[in-house]
């Protein structure tokens, strides 16, 4: 497969997946959209990689949207099979085993911001802007915004954001519960390989089944959840993580997980 538009390095169980587009600021056009669909694919099957780290390459964009040069002449039908390839992406982060970071280092709009909120969680640098401007174009969000931010921050805030189109700033994106935590730029990369480096050091098993329930759950009862959760939980005693985990405590030594 061609990854020309992405930079993909894997160090020690975490993999960095850079859209490397900076002088479009990023933006996802089709070709970037089926090379990150096959990036993360094959970065969910190495079992070397625990934890992939996103974001953008350049000093300006995470992502500035879907490309609006590729969409504007558009009729409906293609309009509704590129909305549908960039949810195939969002949906393939929600159904990865393992946690997908986004680093947030600029702007994050549209589908940049879509792409982000269908990460497991968001770090931002101070520097970033998140929006949804595709009112302002005359269309909608069509990658999975309306649901995720809906989901996320509920439906008031994301309705104010949708309907305006204006950026909040990474401090405000904070406040509202979009983004867990800010950081000047040059710590925003660290910090967020620090994290993916964390949940690399715990049991594999554990985290993909965690991440599993929480975002199955969200579509579920809150008495479905449970139960789902429940089986989840029983599953993972049926694992060697589980045994290592619990032996490791018991004999008060370091736990050393194989994700089996
Ligand atoms: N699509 C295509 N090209 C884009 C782009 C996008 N979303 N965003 C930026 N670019 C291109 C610009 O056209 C420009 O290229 P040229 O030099 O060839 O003209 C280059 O990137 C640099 O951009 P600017 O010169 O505009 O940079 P700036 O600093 O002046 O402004 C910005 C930055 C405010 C982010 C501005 O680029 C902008 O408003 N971009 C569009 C943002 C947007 O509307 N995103 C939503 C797209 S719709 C969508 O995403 C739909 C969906 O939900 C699926």
């Amino acid at each position: 497969m061609d990854f020309s538009l992405l930079l993909i390095e894997k160090q020690n169980g975490i993999a960095q997946l850079t859209i490397n587009s900076p002088q479009t600021l990023n933006a996802l056009n089709s070709a970037l959209l089926s090379q990150l669909e096959c990036a993360l694919y094959e970065l969910d099957r190495d079992e070397k990689v625990k934890a992939v780290v996103l974001t953008g390459a350049g000093e300006k964009a995470f992502v500035a949207g879907a490309d609006i040069k590729e969409m504007a002449p558009m009729n409906a039908f293609a309009g509704h099979q590129f909305a549908l390839a960039g949810q195939r992406v969002m949906l393939l982060i929600e159904k990865m085993k393992k946690p997908v970071i986004a680093a947030v280092n600029g702007y994050a709009l549209g589908g940049g911001l879509e792409l982000a909120l269908a990460c497991d969680f968001i770090y931002a640098s101070n520097k970033a802007k998140l929006g949804f401007p595709e009112v302002t174009l005359g269309i909608m969000p069509g990658f999975g915004g309306t649901q995720n931010l809906a989901r996320r921050i509920g439906s008031a805030k994301a309705n104010e954001l949708i309907f305006t189109g204006k950026m909040l700033d990474a401090a405000k994106g904070c406040a509202w519960g979009i983004v867990n935590e800010v950081f000047a730029p040059e710590e925003l990369l660290p910090k967020a390989l620090e994290t993916a480096a964390a949940i690399t050091a715990v049991g594999t098993l554990g985290v993909a089944y965690a991440k599993n329930a929480i975002a199955t759950g969200l579509n579920m009862s809150k008495e479905d959840g449970f139960r789902y959760e429940a089986s989840l939980f029983g599953v993972l005693f049926a694992t060697e993580d589980q045994q290592e985990g619990m032996g490791a405590f018991v004999e008060k030594r370091k736990a050393c997980f194989k994700g089996k």
